[in-house]
């Protein structure tokens, strides 16, 4: 198979990541013979320092084109602390799901069995949790009128979404549903917003045409609780943009590290396939961050984008070897794991890569 796949590192960290995702790439074109080819372009607080815009004209075009693309992070400290800042890394990310149409975020928490304690949350609660996120990516109060008022102070931000919006997210989660334990949980703050009572609506009326599935709703505030007290309940979630944000956050603790989430965005033109952690500035420059979520996104790229279900299992599987064999980035490891097992982003990428061959 011949591919073209577009590597956009961004931010932080994302380098680090994305350099450790297109090496596993390679070493799976090579095992099974495809033909892979790559560009690289810029995005987020590298492409503003180098063009002034967080998504130069040419990456976007570069992406439109591409058969994929992976991608790092975005984001830099200097504007978290400057609410003033009229041009931020952020805005390449939101204009680019925007310009490519990737309305569904599909966020997997896959919980690795050596990772059992890893995780803040007691190992009998968390044994078997297996959750698929849905979350709408396009709408919501991320694109939605916001204004200042009042010489600046007052702020509004509009929580908006259109019926066909709804649909279409809600008809991908059904049909995921269908492929695994045939439960769906729509999450919606329907006691209070109107635009939730028209997305509660929107799934009422779809459900009617998936009968083999069971539906339950849940208001966001009781869902964030209950993920926590018992995420065995949840199988596939379906939610808005915001509502999706904050929960795969608190979800990522059920698979050990953010460290350790892979992520497709997926909708009208490329896919686009990233880490849900973000440019981690603390870390970045320091050689520790931990690229198995980059790893796990080239997982889903392969099979989501390219169809390669064989080609995405082995990666997958090669991750879990690597767990298995006792390696473990810093996020990941605990009091006992041996100083010797505990490696940096290239030992971790060298660990998958010597498993995958
Ligand atoms: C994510 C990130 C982004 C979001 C930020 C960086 C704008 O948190 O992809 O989850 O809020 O969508
Ligand atoms: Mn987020």
């Amino acid at each position: 198979m011949k591919k073209h796949i577009l590597v956009v590192p961004g931010d932080g960290i994302g380098a680090e990541v994305t350099a450790v995702g297109k090496q596993v790439l390679e070493v799976i074109a090579q095992k099974f013979g495809h033909e892979f080819t790559y560009d690289e372009a810029l995005i987020g607080h590298v492409a503003i320092e180098a063009t002034g815009s967080p998504l130069p004209e040419e990456t976007l075009t570069k992406m439109k084109s591409a058969d994929a693309v992976l991608f790092g992070a975005v984001g830099h400290p200097k504007y978290d602390n400057d609410p003033s800042a009229k041009v931020r890394p952020e805005q390449g990310l939101l204009q680019m799901r925007k310009e490519l149409g990737l309305y569904a975020n599909l966020r997997p928490i896959k919980l690795f069995d050596e990772l059992l304690e890893a995780s803040s949350i007691k190992p009998e609660i968390l044994r078997g949790a297996d959750i698929l996120f849905f979350r709408e990516l396009t709408g919501d109060v991320y694109f939605g009128k916001r204004e200042r008022l009042e010489e600046g102070n007052t702020a509004y931000d509009t929580m908006i979404y259109s019926k066909y919006e709804v649909e279409r997210i809600v008809r991908k989660a059904f049909e995921a549903a269908r492929t695994r334990s045939k439960r769906l949980c729509s999450v919606d703050k329907a006691n209070v917003l109107e635009s939730s009572r028209l997305w509660r609506e929107v799934v009422q009326a779809i459900a009617p045409e998936y009968p083999d599935v069971t539906v339950e709703h849940q208001f966001i505030d009781a869902a964030a609780m209950l993920l926590i007290k018992d995420p065995k309940r949840f199988d596939v979630v379906v939610t808005g943009n915001l509502f999706g944000d904050i929960l795969t956050d608190e979800a990522s603790q059920i698979a050990g590290s953010m460290g350790m989430l892979a992520s497709a965005s997926v909708g009208d033109s490329t896919g686009v396939y990233e880490p849900i952690h973000g440019s981690a500035h603390d870390i970045t420059g320091k050689g520790v961050a931990n690229p198995l979520a980059s790893v796990l996104s080239v997982a889903l790229l392969l099979e989501i984008s390219f169809g390669l279900k064989a080609e995405a299992e082995a990666v997958i599987s090669a991750v879990d070897a690597v767990l298995k064999g006792g390696y473990r980035t810093r996020d990941i490891a605990d009091a006992d794991t041996p100083a010797d097992k505990v490696l940096g982003t290239n030992q971790m990428g060298e660990q998958v890569l010597a498993q995958l061959a």
